[in-house]
Order: C-alpha cells, then sequence, then structure tokens
C-alpha cells in the first residue's frame, strides 16, 4: 500500500509548481517564473510523447471461422482501426520438419486460399498510417509438449536460415510490415498450494515453488535467439521492415531474452504480463491473474510492473515497451468450502469454471461473456447457473476487477472471475504514460465487445478505454 501515491506523483508535480508560483510574493516572481517555464517545457515533452504511443492491436484469424457471435469478419474488424496504431495477424507457426514459418495448418485455406493475410494488408489502404505485422507462435502453434520445435530450431545455424528466409519472403509476399516473434519458450511451473482453508490463510508459507528446472539449455536457448534476432533484422533491413518481440505469458525473461544483447535489434518488446494466475495452472486457488502492482509477498514477480521493471533495468528503452493487456477473463469454479467473501486468494476452489456460450473454452470469458454476467436487467431475477455475479471493484487501482458467486447450500454454482475491463484497461494506459513506456499491446480484439452488445452499444470498449487514455 505505501507505493499507492507514486503514480498521482508525477501528474501533480506541475501543478504543485504552479501553486507555488501563486503564492509567491511579487518580487519572487521572476525566480517563479523558472519552474513555471520548465514545467510546461515538460508538459510539452509529455504531449510529444502522447503521440507516439502505440496501439498494437492483436487479431487472432481464428475468430473468422468461429461460430455464431464470436464469428469476426473483416467488417467488424474495420471500426478498431481508427485507435490501433499496429495490427498484429495471429498466429503462423514453425513447420518441423522445413524449419520454414507457414500458415498454421488449421487455416492453410483461411490464410492463402481465401486469402485472409491479403485482406488483413489490405486494410492499409483506407488507414495508411497502419502497421500491418504477422505474429509467430503466441502459444497457438501445437500443443506444449511439441514446443520444443522452437528450441531446435534455435539450435542450428541451418535450421535459421530457412525460418529466416521463410518469413521475409511470407512478409513480402502478402504486404505485412514485418514479423512479431511471440516466441513459444517453456513456460514456468505453476506454484503449487496446499492444505484446506484453515491452513492456507495461517501461512503462505506453504507454498513452495519446487526447484523445477524450466529448460536446462536456457543459458544456450538465450544466446542462440539473440543470434536469431540479429539475423532476422540483418534480412530486414533492406525493405526496412519491422521486428517486434513478444514474451508470452509465464516466459521468464531473465532464463530466455539478454536484454542488452538484443534490444537493439527489436522495435518493440511486447510484455504479455496477463494470465499469471489461472484456473489452468492453478485449479485449486483464485486470484488476480494480471495485477499492475505486486499482490503480496507471495508473488513478487508476478505483475505488470515487475515484468515491466525487469525490462528496463536491463537497459531497454521505455519507449520499446508495450504492456499486453487481456480483453478476457479467468473463471474457477467456487466450492463450500471457499468461504462466501469472494476476497482473492479463493481458497478451496474446483477448476475450471464453466465454457462461456460463445468463446466455448472452458474457464475463459470474452469482455462481453463476462459483462453479461455482471448484474443487469436481464438477469436480475435469475437464479442459479444464471444469477448475476457479484461485482467488486478496486478502489487501491492496482489489481484488477473481480466477480463471484458464493457456492449454494448443494455447494453448485460457484464461480469466481477475474477479469478486465475497460477500467481496468484504461488503468493499464495510465500506468505506461506515466512510466513513459512505448504503448499497448491488446490481446484480442476478437475477446472485446466488438458487437456492442454490452454498454451502451458502443463497440470495441476496451480498446476505446486504452485510447482514450493513451
Ligand atoms: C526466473 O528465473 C530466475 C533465474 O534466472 C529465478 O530466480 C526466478 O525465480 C524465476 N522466476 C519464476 C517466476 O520462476
Amino acid at each position: 500500500m505505501k507505493k499507492r501515491n507514486t503514480l498521482l506523483l508525477s501528474m501533480t508535480q506541475t501543478s504543485i509548481i504552479e501553486i507555488n508560483c501563486l503564492n509567491n510574493k511579487p518580487a519572487m516572481k521572476l525566480f517563479a517564473l523558472l519552474p513555471m517555464l520548465l514545467g510546461f517545457l515538460a508538459i510539452g515533452q509529455s504531449n510529444a510523447a502522447v503521440g507516439t504511443t502505440h496501439l498494437l492491436c492483436y487479431y487472432d484469424g481464428d475468430s473468422f471461422i468461429r461460430e455464431g457471435l464470436s464469428k469476426l469478419t473483416l467488417n467488424d474488424l474495420e471500426p478498431a482501426m481508427q485507435f490501433c496504431t499496429h495490427l498484429i495477424y495471429g498466429y503462423a507457426g514453425i513447420n518441423p520438419s522445413s524449419n520454414k514459418l507457414v500458415s498454421t495448418n488449421e487455416k492453410r485455406d483461411l490464410d492463402l486460399g481465401s486469402s485472409l493475410f491479403r485482406s488483413v494488408t489490405g486494410l492499409k489502404k483506407k488507414y495508411p498510417a497502419l502497421k500491418v505485422l504477422l505474429s509467430v507462435g503466441g502459444d497457438r502453434d501445437a500443443p506444449e509438449e511439441e514446443n520444443s520445435k522452437y528450441l531446435t530450431l534455435l539450435e542450428s545455424s541451418n535450421a535459421r536460415i530457412p525460418f529466416i528466409n521463410s518469413a521475409h519472403s511470407l512478409v513480402k509476399t502478402y504486404g505485412f510490415d514485418g514479423l512479431d516473434l511471440a516466441w513459444q519458450f517453456p513456460k514456468n511451473k505453476p506454484k503449487k498450494v496446499h492444505g484446506g482453508i484453515g491452513s492456507f490463510w495461517k501461512g503462505f508459507k506453504k507454498i513452495f515453488t519446487g526447484n523445477h528446472i524450466v529448460d536446462e539449455k536456457s543459458e544456450e536457448h538465450k544466446e542462440e535467439f539473440t543470434a536469431l534476432v540479429r539475423e532476422l533484422k540483418n534480412a530486414f533491413r533492406p525493405d526496412g521492415y519491422i521486428l517486434g518481440l513478444s514474451v508470452l505469458p509465464n516466459v521468464n525473461s531473465s532464463l530466455f531474452y539478454d536484454v542488452p544483447a538484443l534490444i537493439n535489434n527489436v522495435d518493440y518488446v511486447n510484455l504479455h504480463a496477463y494470465d499469471f494466475q489461472t484456473p489452468v495452472r492453478n485449479p485449486e486457488v483464485a486470484d488476480f491473474t494480471a495485477p499492475i502492482y505486486e499482490l503480496n509477498e507471495r508473488n513478487p514477480e508476478f505483475n505488470v510492473n515487475y515484468q515491466v521493471q525487469y525490462w528496463l533495468n536491463n537497459h531497454a528503452p521505455a519507449s520499446k515497451i508495450n504492456v499486453g493487456v487481456a480483453t478476457y477473463g479467468r473463471a474457477w469454479k467456487i466450492t463450500k468450502d471457499s468461504g462466501l467473501t469472494g476476497l482473492p486468494p479463493v481458497a478451496e476452489t474446483d477448476n475450471v469454471g464453466p465454457a462461456g456460450l460463445q468463446t466455448q473454452i472452458a474457464g475463459f470469458y470474452s469482455w462481453p461473456e463476462v459483462c453479461a454476467k455482471l448484474p443487469n436487467q436481464a438477469n436480475q431475477h435469475l437464479k442459479g447457473a444464471d444469477g448475476p455475479l457479484r461485482k467488486v471493484g478496486d478502489p487501491t487501482k492496482r489489481f484488477g476487477s473481480y466477480a463471484y458467486r458464493s457456492a449454494d447450500d448443494k455447494g453448485e454454482n460457484g464461480l469466481w472471475v477475474s477479469y478486465e475491463d475497460p477500467d481496468t484497461a484504461a488503468l493499464k494506459a495510465a500506468y505506461v504514460k506515466s512510466k513513459g513506456l512505448g504503448g499497448i499491446a491488446l490481446v484480442d480484439l476478437s475477446y472485446d465487445d466488438f458487437r456492442g452488445g454490452c454498454t451502451g452499444n458502443e463497440k470495441y470498449p476496451i480498446l476505446r478505454a486504452i485510447k482514450y487514455k493513451l
């Protein structure tokens, strides 16, 4: 709680100077003018920074082939383009036998045949300032146990060559402006939590991190990734293509990214600082999935600020760092033993909550799906699994929102959801501004309320809230 005022400080500094000026006696006016002028200069500078703040919007091509209301067509996509500086199309993958960058198998027809690649880059005709990038990996290329293709490719410089050539050729052929390297490095193993509710509250000491080694060869892979980035940048330089980096959720930056060695060869770094706790990773305890600041001493690294600070401390320029913001929530089933308050961390949870009606992914709700569960006209008289959740905002502005419904007498229908809404997303944009960072990377347009069904018929409310703050 001590850190609460740091955000406010930078905002109020200039007004303090002005107040001081007003209170000074006439004789002091000249002296008073100096800080005032400096104050104006500072304002001028921060205004200049506004123009360069980036809003990188991820667009998952799979949303084009979803069923029902979650299907997002190019017509649905267009209203977002006035707000995004970059559109990042996801996701291409690696063919493990050729080491080439390819359209992922399920989507081959979509990307190339029906040419979604070209339609997406074609949006630049109407929005000439828009940069359109192709993203590789992004946790979407084959199941996790096969992830090693991302490591074996790194391990030989011969394997890197076809990757680099095919990446350059895909970018060029389809008119992309560059590549977003969302490399699928192995993730941290989730922390285990033991004990019933009593022992849980008694101490966080029971949590043990385990000595699990994420990757025995992480030092080598780190060096090799730096080489890949350098080689890609060299291949891209003649055409001026953008090369960006995405650090995926729960990938430990200190294991895989040599920040000083690679930062000069990338145009930006998207820190996907969300999904720190999820019902899949942590089925027995529910907690905020993407807090800005440290929740408590249990998980000092599981917040936006830690991730940002890590890159800044390793000499990444602030202007290259973008904070990843998710447009969805994560839902745990809560039990009778979870208690009635909903106050996180919520113990004795029972795995993922039921799938959303539209997205159909267990324990995962898009913003319109979360929104429909919050108290509204349609659900005010409903009971059981259809009844409204109780919404709990975040007056501290540090951790995010959650909503929940305690389990009933039979132990059923308990649900706890941690989510991002337009207000909390705006707080992250304010954080980005106060730290002078590059911008926000929004993941994903297809999970924002692109139909505008939730609040006041406004399409893309999370995207808009961020844009207005940046
Ligand atoms: C990340 O790796 C460092 C060692 O490089 C380790 O000290 C730290 O605990 C790891 N973080 C997590 C969340 O596993």
